[in-house]
């Protein structure tokens, strides 16, 4: 490289990163100057099917930075000198949802050749816009498209039930970051809620359990007579107001009937769907696997004329092109004891239950196929035969995904392991309990395209939110946020523009953004990692380390509060135990402020984690 190249990106370099869009564009040019905002800025569109677009900026615009600009209307494709302009034009060479949108000190365009484009060009000017009340948007030029065609999030409503202001709100959030897709766990052994008009009893005994909290699974079962009291459910009024509103923001709603496992729910309200025909309560997050049966009949033809059913509702309610039908961890134990199950093997030439479940799913397919739509499922439809047309939601790792591209499916990445919300973010002694560990840096090191497989059949990517341990909208958004911006950039910005600390650096402007707005999120980045070992001899060692650089580590073996006066971690320094103590408490500072928490851990429980 040149040094005058290498002067020039340095320079756009160095401009570009006095901007905070997340995700990242895919191209920046830093100008110089700024438009400045003021009383007399007006918002002009071009194309009427762009008015309420400029009414939402307008609205936007006022809700962080309480200056009232004005909406008018004009023809053609020129720019307006003094404003804010949504220009529409067929002519110009933008990608699907691809937009370009200049800055200078005249004026700010946004162009596209399609709304759904001018809408993300819209976000990143909100994002430019600085949240301190300044009113000076600096000049650039933006050229942008995302990576990804499919850019999920997933809502586990069943374990704990959302409302549908509180599922509005979510898309909200989303639509600021660039996703375009909500995938409702609509259905699980916890809850049904989805009004089905032609069985009734799905949201009546299906939707609600006995009132639990504390830890999942460890739950009392329900006991003889307790009244059901916790729960709800969408009316397909409230679904179609939602999906309404949802296209507003250009999110597409996928929902999820997660069959033939996850079924107790439906099952509670409809028993004979099982093969025991035994009558269940809807479980509150007490053990169960391999009790109770959950999982649909695959033998009883009912259970399909019942499927058959739900779905055409289902078909008839969301305009999406897919519908998930889960199909995930599906307990066969029963299956192997039923007649039905065992007939319906034996008349179809179907060796094991795993081909019973595939003939389950292909039949859906079917199905599905008939009422206009694509079936999605999660990786274990592979198991026993992937059905012809099926897609597939890779979450057990990215063999599942890589296994059905392979075979020309269309694929949507999920793995547990880099886009699982549930998951803890920070350490175990100070989170809300959870499975496993997925800290922000491992979120946005996920790569959606493995190596050796053709890019055109990954459709995208997909963080899921499952909510066992997710009892408020509020703890939704602490998992969420910031690791959701994460996903957003893997999911748009091209690869190679991935930057851990300048997404640090853009992540933290946006958390005060969020903070304004009222969303709560996580700051479990900022605290210390804690990793324990063994010598040779036994004995514990840890060490210590941060997610983000400049990070001072303080710490404490003598049952008091840890400061910037207590012993300073070296890097890479392998902390012996002193005799006798039996408390580790360690704090992060930066600038000599406190800036993560204190964490405080037992010895005897850090000696348990080490393998
Ligand atoms: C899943 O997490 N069981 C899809």
């Amino acid at each position: 490289m040149s040094t005058t190249m290498f002067l020039s990106c340095l320079y756009v370099l160095l401009a570009a990163q006095s901007i905070n869009i997340i995700p990242q564009p895919q191209k920046v040019e830093m100008k110089k100057g700024f438009f400045v905002l003021n009383e007399k800025t007006s918002i002009y569109f071009n194309d009427q099917q762009l008015k309420s677009l400029a009414n939402y900026t307008s609205a936007t615009i006022k809700s962080f930075n309480k200056l009232q600009l004005h909406v008018k209307s004009r023809n053609g494709t020129k720019s307006n000198a003094k404003s804010i302009n949504l220009i529409l034009d067929p002519k110009i060479n933008t990608a699907k949802e691809g937009y370009a949108l200049s800055v200078s000190s005249k004026e700010i365009s946004i162009k596209a050749n399609t709304s759904h484009g001018l809408f993300l060009g819209v976000q990143s000017l909100f994002q430019l816009i600085p949240i301190n009340g300044d009113r000076k948007v600096p000049s650039l030029l933006i050229e942008d498209e995302p990576r990804f065609a499919w850019r999920g999030l997933l809502l586990d409503v069943s374990r704990h039930f959302f409302t549908i202001d509180e599922v509005k709100h979510l898309i909200d959030q989303m639509a600021t970051y660039k996703f375009n897709l909500l995938q409702l766990h609509l259905t699980d052994d916890q809850g049904w809620r989805l009004e089905i008009k032609s069985y009734p009893e799905l949201t009546k005994i299906g939707a609600w359990r006995v009132p639990r909290t504390g830890l999942w699974w460890e739950r009392e079962c329900p006991q003889e007579g307790e009244e059901a009291t916790y729960g709800g459910f969408y009316t397909q009024e409230e679904i179609k107001d939602l999906i309404k509103y949802a296209a507003k923001y250009y999110i597409n709603i996928l929902p999820e009937i997660d069959v033939p496992g996850h079924s107790l729910s439906a099952i509670a309200a409809y028993p004979y769907l099982s093969s025991s025909g035994l009558k269940y309560n809807v479980n509150p997050g007490c053990q169960f696997y391999g009790i109770d049966d959950n999982s649909l009949c695959a033998g009883k033809e009912s259970t399909y004329e019942f499927l058959n059913i739900v779905f055409t509702e289902v078909a008839e309610l969301f305009p999406f092109e897919y519908i998930h039908i889960g199909g995930d961890e599906c307990y066969k134990g029963f299956w192997k004891k039923c007649e039905d199950c065992q007939k319906r093997m034996k008349d179809n030439g179907l060796k094991d239950v795993n081909e019973l479940q595939s003939y389950f799913i292909k039949r859906l397919e079917k199905m599905l196929k008939e009422k206009g739509k694509k079936l999605m499922g999660w990786d274990e439809i592979l198991e026993g035969g992937l059905a012809p047309n099926a897609s597939v939601m890779s979450w057990r790792g990215m063999k599942g995904g890589i296994a059905a591209a392979k075979a020309n499916h269309h694929v949507v990445m999920s793995p547990n392991g880099f886009a699982y919300l549930d998951l803890y973010q920070g350490d175990p002694a100070i989170e809300p309990p959870a499975y496993s560990m997925l800290r922000l840096n491992t979120v946005y090191a996920f790569e959606p395209v493995p190596v050796g497989v053709d890019s055109s059949f990954i459709l995208g990517g997909q963080g899921n939110l499952w909510t066992e341990s997710v009892p408020t909208f509020r703890q939704a958004e602490y998992m969420l946020w910031p690791r959701s911006f994460a996903l957003a950039e893997v999911l748009w910005s091209p690869k190679q523009s991935r930057n851990w600390t300048d997404f640090i650096r853009r992540t933290e402007e946006h958390l005060q953004r969020l903070s304004k707005a009222d969303i709560n999120y996580a700051r479990s980045f900022y605290d210390a990692i804690i990793i324990p070992s063994k010598d040779e001899k036994g004995n514990l060692l840890i060490q210590l380390s941060t997610e983000i650089e400049g990070l001072e580590i303080y710490y404490t073996f003598d049952n008091t509060y840890p400061d910037h006066y207590s012993p300073l971690y070296k890097k890479e320094e392998k902390l012996a135990i002193p005799k006798d103590a039996d408390t580790f408490r360690v704090i992060t500072y930066r600038d000599g402020k406190q800036i993560g928490r204190i964490i405080t851990i037992l010895i005897a429980d850090l000696a348990k984690r080490v393998k």
